[in-house]
């Protein structure tokens, strides 16, 4: 199981000692969310500052694109630094195509799913993915309620992975903290991002080990 920490919710007025703190506590991918204000109601960061925080941290960078036509700034992400690229499957016309084109630039190629779009959408797809991330909440802002539907959709992209490319990770984002984090990876998710659950902790590194403990089975029997 890897924790992503979303760094959505972290102060960036001193983004260095709060990526430390989630690395030195074990994070496995830094999760940076790009808003554009079109896809989604609300507006993030670019390239520009990606490429910034590349030279913090050797932590895998896990990009999540809410930007509509993604394909015009996905080669400008990749320069950036981030090492997973992840758009959205209604933010594009040509899914296949874009999953093919990260790919060749050398990342690995996400696709997400909006609260609202069916797993079974991804079937034609699954082969040219590394990575499905299912919304647990409608993009666009930090600290939103975990949609209970979202359970079911792990499910069903679990069992599509097993099937089709198992070697494709199952990555959940929105509203995961400690009453739900449990539930989750039972469903089946090898990835999980978390920001305000973290990043709204007094002690963040020592919330990202507790999440840990409570999701991994030893955590279960304790
Ligand atoms: C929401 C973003 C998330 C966000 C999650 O649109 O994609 O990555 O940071 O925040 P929490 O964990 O607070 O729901
Ligand atoms: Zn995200």
């Amino acid at each position: 199981m890897k924790i992503a920490p979303s760094l959505l919710s972290a102060d960036f007025s001193r983004i260095s000692q709060e990526i430390a703190v989630v690395e030195r506590a074990g994070a496995d991918y830094l999760h940076l969310d790009v808003m554009d204000g079109r896809f989604v109601p609300n507006i993030t960061w670019g390239p520009k500052i990606i490429g910034d925080l590349r030279k913090l941290s050797p932590l895998c960078f896990d990009a999540h694109l809410m930007i509509v036509e993604p394909e015009r700034y996905v080669d400008d992400f990749r320069k950036a630094g981030a090492d997973i690229i992840t758009f959205h499957y209604e933010a594009t016309y040509h899914v296949q195509r874009l999953l093919t084109h990260i790919r060749s630039l050398g990342a690995k190629a996400g696709i997400s799913l909006n609260p609202s779009t069916p797993v079974a959408m991804l079937e034609d797809v699954i082969g040219d993915c590394d990575l499905v991330l299912i919304m647990s909440v409608n993009p666009g802002f930090g600290g939103q309620a975990y949609i209970p539907n979202s359970l079911k959709k792990i499910r069903e992209a679990r069992a599509l992975i097993d099937a089709l490319n198992p070697s494709c990770e199952l990555e959940i984002d929105g509203g995961i903290g400690r009453k739900n984090i449990r539930e989750v990876v039972e469903a089946g998710v090898d990835v999980i991002v978390m920001g305000s659950s973290i990043f709204g902790a007094a002690d963040a590194g020592a919330e990202l080990r507790e999440l840990r403990a409570l999701a991994e089975p030893a955590g279960a029997i304790a």
